[in-house]
């Protein structure tokens, strides 16, 4: 039997972020069928598409195409069990994509060869920095035409303001790829080999091919050595510290459609991810590996199945082990919970999984006791894990009811939708209207869908566009402030928010307004 011990050691859990179209997909795919956790190339490619989307919630994710909800993927490699979370790729992503990094230990970011660091890579990329988690860098498409690895690797420390480390190095490119300089292995690994046995070619002390090959013919052999010899002269200084305090990415290149890189890449991942660590609570620092079972809802996803309006609240679990049918306290409201039928796997397709610990994320069904952030735990002293960031709305609209004799369902359902976590409520301070506030468009839409199918409401949404929002604190704030420019709302908690037209007017009103120090959550300290 595995101790607890073993257990969470052997736990590695991350998210892939990446811009729509970089190949997140077809990586994740080719990760599970290396852990043998899928058969057949395509399965996740059909979830993406929608074909397994089966029950009426999936509808805006099949009239979209896109995947609305964060999921969760597990495979067991080597002595390692993985999780994997699943961020959505569309533009459109929402609070959720957000939160989901709050529960994971490092993150992978793919990046496509051809367009390099896009916007919403850049904003996920944020949080993952906030929080000082590792990040893995893979570049994918190497088989096709892309910019220059030197040209990558600048822009990546430049837009993101990281170290990197080229772990391996691309020898040519689309047409031309001839394969992999594996700087960390200390070999050539080839894109086309005759057969499986000399797909590695080992390289001699000097970082040279050790044995003769037709390689050492071609001009981009020559190149590359070069190349190789610059980075180690000029570049970064590989350190497992940097990489564990996520200053420092490791870079490396591949194809994930050709499952070229994968493993290599796979297999360096494993050894420097990190496994759970220790959470701050407000009893202190909570031991993964300690016997107390706890864990915080990181996210809450609604009718899954309208025919019985159940809720699932996902669990990341920080500490202990998790067994059916434990009784637990939620910290909250000091309750106890029995975790009985109630609770499922989301892995749970294999049926092979029938624990879980430190590192693994499990989903509850919920009839309504939890709330996102909440914290449950088997250990007496009740605490509560961080709460989770509130994240900085950018997209606004104006709500109301359509039929004024629904005033009272139009309510109950924004306040349940709030709390849910689904979206952010403000309200102005002159006319208390009601704005709603999206990290993306999606979540409006999903607004829409879940009001007027689990309410019954239909609403008026009226767009406002984008802004710019920071929080003030209260005893600076003069409501004769508001403007067209710079609305003044609160949210939910009743603090004080500037909704900015736009950078310039922020920037009017902060050269106006010395003494207002405005603050934004998602700044990077
Ligand atoms: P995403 O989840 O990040 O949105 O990306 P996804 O994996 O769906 O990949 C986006 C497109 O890029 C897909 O093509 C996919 O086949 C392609 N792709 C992924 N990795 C590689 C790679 O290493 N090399 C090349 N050349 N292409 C890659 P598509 O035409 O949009 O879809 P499909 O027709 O292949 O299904």
């Amino acid at each position: 039997m595995p101790t607890l011990h073993d257990q969470v050691q052997s736990r590695r859990t991350f998210a892939i972020i990446s811009h729509p179209d970089a190949g997140k997909t077809t990586l994740t795919e080719k990760l599970l069928l290396f852990g043998g956790a899928i058969r057949d190339a395509g399965t996740v490619k059909a979830r993406k598409t929608g074909k397994y989307a089966t029950s009426d919630w999936m509808e805006i994710e099949k009239q979209r195409g896109i995947s609305v909800t964060s999921s969760v993927m597990q495979f067991d490699y080597n002595d390692f069990r993985v999780n994997i979370l699943d961020t959505p790729g569309h533009q459109d992503f929402s609070e959720d994509t957000y939160r989901t990094l709050m529960a994971v230990d490092s993150a992978v970011m793919v990046v496509d060869s051809a367009k390099g660091i896009e916007d919403q890579t850049m904003k996920l990329f944020k949080v993952c920095r906030m929080r000082g988690i590792p990040i893995f860098t893979f570049i994918n498409k190497m088989d096709r035409q892309g910019k220059e690895p030197l040209e990558l690797l600048a822009e990546l420390e430049e837009v993101l303001g990281i170290e990197t480390y080229p772990m391996n190095w691309p020898i040519g490119m689309g047409k031309d790829f001839v394969g992999i300089y594996d700087r960390f292995n200390n070999r050539i690994e080839q894109f086309k080999s005759e057969d499986e046995t000399n797909r590695f070619l080992p390289l001699n002390e000097e970082g040279e091919l050790e044995i003769e090959h037709e390689l050492q013919e071609s001009p981009l052999y020559e190149q590359t050595l070069e190349e190789i010899m610059l980075l180690s002269e000029a570049g970064n200084q590989f350190s497992e510290e940097k990489i564990a305090n996520g200053t420092l990415s490791p870079v490396f290149f591949g194809s994930a459609l050709t499952t070229f890189g994968v493993q290599t890449f796979l297999d360096a991942y494993l050894q420097f991810a990190p496994a759970p660590q220790a959470r701050m609570s407000t009893s202190g620092e909570v031991d993964p590996e300690s016997e107390d079972f706890s864990g915080f809802i990181f996210k809450i996803q609604a009718n899954m199945n309208p025919k019985h309006r159940d809720r699932i609240a996902f669990l990341r679990i920080c500490s202990g082990k998790f067994e059916r049918g434990m009784s637990v306290n939620l910290s909250r409201t000091g309750k106890p919970i029995n975790l009985s039928s109630s609770t499922q796997f989301l892995a749970d397709d294999r049926n092979t999984v029938n624990e879980a610990v430190s590192g693994d994320i499990i989903g509850l069904y919920d009839t309504g006791n939890y709330q996102i952030g909440d914290t449950i735990t088997t250990s007496k002293e009740m605490y509560q894990f961080e709460r989770l960031p509130q994240f900085t709305p950018e997209l606004f609209v104006r709500v109301t009811a359509k039929n004024v004799m629904k005033q009272k369902h139009f309510h109950k359902g924004i306040h349940q939708l709030v709390q849910e976590g689904a979206i952010q409520l403000f309200k102005t301070v002159r006319m208390e209207e009601y704005l709603l506030g999206a990290v993306g468009q999606l979540q409006f839409e999903v607004f829409e869908h879940r009001m007027r199918n689990e309410y019954n409401v239909e609403v008026l949404m009226e767009r406002i566009g984008s802004k710019v929002t920071r929080w003030v604190e209260a005893d600076k704030v003069d409501e004769n402030l508001h403007s067209s420019r710079s609305i003044l709302v609160k949210d939910r908690y009743d603090k004080y928010v500037f909704l900015f037209e736009n950078d310039f007017a922020l920037r009017w009103f902060e050269d106006k307004n010395p003494d207002i120090e405005l603050y934004n959550p998602m700044d990077i300290k």
